[in-house]
This record gives C-alpha cells, structure tokens and sequence, in this order.
C-alpha cells in the first residue's frame, strides 16, 4: 500500500469461495479472515488492551451509538480518539449506529432524513442522519467507517424489506458524499434486503454503484436461524466485489463463521465470546462449556487443553468453578480472556488452511471436536 492509498485489502489465496487476505490501514494490517473483539463503549469488557492485544486479535470494534451518548463523540475527540483514549493502537471498525438504535433506545423515530432518539441510559434527545453517523465516525478516528443503515427486521414482508433496504441505498449514497477520504481509512457499504434474493442484487448494485473500500452484509444473525442464514449467503456473498473485503455484521458463533467464510467472508464481529465469557459459559476445543455447572468443581483438568491462554495454563476447571459461584471479578476477567482467544486461534486455523488448500479438512476436524466426549 502506498501511504497516500485509502484502506486496502489483498487476497493471498482463495479455497472454493473461502479467502486468505490482509487488510491495510491507517493503524496496521489485519490477515483475514479476522474476527474483531467488540468494544463497544471504548472498551472490551474486562479486558485490557495490552490483554486484547495479547489473544492475538489485531483490530476491535466500537460503536457510534454508545461513545455519542457516553462520553460524546466530541469528547472522545478531546481526549486524542478513540485509539488513545483506549490505548488501542491497531485499527479500529465502528459500527454507524443505526442497528444499536434500534436495538436499544427508546421512543425512537425512524424518518427519510435519519433517526431520532432517546437515550437508553437517561433519556435524553439525539438524532442520527447519515451525515452525522460519519462525523462522529470521523470525531472517533475510526480507520474502518460503516455507512449509517437501517437493519431490517426479521421477518419482514418483501415490500417491507425492499422499502428498507432502499432507505439504506439513499442513505449509503449520503454516507459516502459525508466520508472524508484520508490514507489509510475507509467506508464499508452495507448490503440490506433480508433473505429476498432480488433485494440483495438490488441492494448489491446500488452499493457497487457508489462504490466502496468495503462492503459488509447486514440484516442477518436478526432471527432467521442458521440454515435460513447460509441459504442467504450463499447468493448474496458473490453479488459483491471480489476484489473487496466482505464483513457479515454481528456473527457469530464458530459454527457461524466457519459457515461464513466458506462462503466468501472475511471480516466478522459478535458480542458472543465476551458476553458469554462474563457469564461462564466458554467456547473450547471440545465445544461450550457452562463454568457455573457444579460438575466442574473437583476438575483439576484445564478449561481447554489445546488453549494457551492463562485461564488454561495457569488455572483449572475447578478453580474457574469457584470464581464464578463466589462472583469473584476474575472469573468473568478469565472466560473473556480465553473466549477472545479461542476465537483468534479458530481464525487463524482457518486462514493457515486456506493458504494449505485445506479449508474443509480443516474445519471437519474442528467440528469434530466440538462434538467429541471428552469433556
Ligand atoms: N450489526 C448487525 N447487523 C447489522 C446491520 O444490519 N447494520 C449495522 N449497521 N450493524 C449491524
Ligand atoms: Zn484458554
């Protein structure tokens, strides 16, 4: 990448339609398929970013929605971004605020313009526009900025969704006329059109049309279920640039992904491995465990034995155990810790067997795992 370049990704190899990457930013480059911690509000719960950083990961996410309301964008620019404030030096992907909106205000009220709404935390008024999405993207340093979208429902009629996703077209199109582009940073279009194969062309087209340093598909992990979620993928992936990255937004769990790439996806991003870490539960080699369940109490064995994070090489089952039933801070510090690791390593299986040529040796033997009884 010449420095004067916008935010750019290379394919180093493709297996059926699953693809080993790098993606080039301002702060450093990310090998995909990645997946990114969510560190929504400026933080990834729990964990320190010398301690994300030490998983393996090599870019998180933060969310628009929450830094606005808390503590201001404004303020965040005050404080020397997003990176300084949270002492996150690599890149940085904010989500643009719609999909959380949605999801988590109240009294909220959706016209062609954009947005307004009630804060979740004490009610106070704001409005989101395509236009200010961006500048607070812009206010937060975010090498990867997403268009302002709305998520359609699920499940929504065929007119209801094509009515969305045309919404989020026009409001893709003021997205980008509102990005500043600077070397190093790019905007991500995001397709919409729900599980209708001729909305997601459509929505494909406008969005090439534009055009964009990324392109992520949205509106799906929204309810459809897994099967469902495949079946949409598979037309929908192709309908974007192969010359691109491609980000399925808010999956998912290991099946999910590995699902996902198989399909032609390299970016991914899920509250899953840190949500479900601060309430016991662990994504391991031999599938999820609940570190709640008195069954584990005696267990001297470690959480995972092929997992080389601390929770597992310094700890074992029966202590985590205890953490958890005395809400001892350190239990929840732990299952992020080995969460966030474990999903670094199943990316990083996934990405060695691409560039092999043995993408779907790879994940048999994964998914074997999973369901092996040795637990
Ligand atoms: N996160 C999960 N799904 C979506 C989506 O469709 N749009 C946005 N902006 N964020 C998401
Ligand atoms: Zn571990």
């Amino acid at each position: 990448m010449t420095s004067r370049a916008p935010l750019g990704w290379s394919c180093q190899c493709t297996d059926g339609r699953a693809r080993a990457g790098t993606l080039h930013t301002a702060h450093g480059e990310v090998p995909t398929p990645v997946f990114m911690p969510v560190g929504t509000a400026g933080t990834v719960k729990g964990m320190t970013a010398d301690g994300v950083r030490a998983t393996g990961a090599r870019i998180v996410l933060g969310n628009t929605y929450h830094l606005m309301l808390r503590p201001g964008a404004e303020r965040v620019a005050a404080l020397g971004g997003l990176h300084t404030m949270m002492d996150w030096h690599g890149p940085i992907l904010t989500d643009s605020g719609g999909f959380q909106v949605m999801s988590l205000s109240q009294l909220r009220k959706l016209d062609q313009d954009g947005v307004t709404f009630q804060s979740h935390i004490n009610g106070q008024k704001f409005r989101l526009t395509p236009e200010r999405s961006i500048e607070i993207q812009h206010l937060l340093d975010a090498d990867v900025t997403m268009c302002f979208d709305e998520c359609t429902p699920f499940p929504a009629t065929h007119e209801v969704a094509a009515q969305s996703m045309r919404l989020s077209m026009a409001w893709a199109a003021r997205s980008r006329a509102a990005f500043t582009e600077r070397p190093g940073y790019g905007l991500f279009g995001i397709q919409q059109g729900s599980v209708f194969e001729d909305l997601r062309a459509e929505s494909a087209r406008a969005l090439r049309g534009i055009g964009f340093e990324g392109y992520a598909i949205g509106g799906l992990a929204v309810g459809e279920g897994q099967e469902e979620m495949f079946r949409t993928l598979d037309f929908s992936v192709p309908m974007l640039p192969e010359t691109h990255p491609r980000y399925l937004m808010g999956v998912g769990t290991p099946g999910d992904i590995i699902g996902a790439v198989r399909r032609g996806v390299d970016m991914f991003d899920c509250v899953i491995p840190t949500r479900s870490g601060r309430t016991g539960r662990a994504y391991t080699s031999g599938g999820v465990l609940n570190m709640r369940n008195a069954r584990h109490g005696d267990n001297t064995a470690p959480l995972d034995p092929d997992c080389d994070c601390p929770a597992c090489t310094r700890h074992s089952r029966g202590y985590l155990q205890h953490l958890f039933k005395a809400g001892e801070m350190l239990g929840p510090i732990l299952l992020t810790w080995h969460n966030i690791r474990y999903y670094q390593c199943l990316m990083q299986r996934l990405r060695e067997a691409i560039l092999a040529g043995r993408f779907e040796a790879e994940a048999a033997v994964i998914e074997a795992g999973w369901s092996a009884s040795r637990q």
